[in-house]
């Protein structure tokens, strides 16, 4: 699986750091929606989900978490530790977030409005749908 780490250019001085996060240069879509995750307790695993279209660039502006990324062939393990590092994720990759520090702040730039319909919670059903995508030519998941 390519996994896309996008380099976030750091705008640094001595008074600190600033990094600026625009549409069509260093974020490949259109930015419909901004959340950020913050206080996540100790031990707390979450995501579990995968999306039929959704695109979404995660960056830990503070701390750090631990991604498993899947895309029902292989499964990758990658620490988000650097506010200068965008990570992309496409459609139709099952992730999983946890080992959160307890600064951690988790950022996210989606596509698209929040959708529940978007979602696959269930990790069989995330199976079928990759193998139905590939049947038909479909998703190039
Ligand atoms: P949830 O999807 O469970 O988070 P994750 O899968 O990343 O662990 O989202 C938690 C709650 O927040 C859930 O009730 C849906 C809601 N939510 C929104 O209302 N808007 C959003 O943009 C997101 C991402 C979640």
């Amino acid at each position: 699986m390519h996994i896309k780490l996008i380099p976030l250019q750091t705008h640094g001085d001595e008074r600190g750091a600033l990094i600026s996060l625009e549409e069509g240069k260093n974020i490949p879509f259109s930015i419909k929606r901004v959340y950020y995750l913050f206080k996540t307790k100790e031990g707390v695993r979450r995501g579990f989900h995968a999306h039929k279209v959704l695109k979404q660039i995660v960056v830990a502006v503070r701390g750090s978490c631990r991604f498993l990324l899947d895309d029902g062939c292989e499964k990758v393990d990658i620490l988000l530790d650097n506010p200068a590092q965008g990570l992309l994720i496409e459609s139709f990759i099952w992730r999983e977030m946890y080992e959160f520090t307890e600064d951690c702040v988790l950022m996210v730039l989606a596509d698209q409005i929040y959708d529940e319909s978007d979602y696959i919670r269930n990790y069989e059903v995330f199976l079928e749908n990759i193998g139905s995508a590939k049947n038909t030519g479909g998703a190039d998941a």
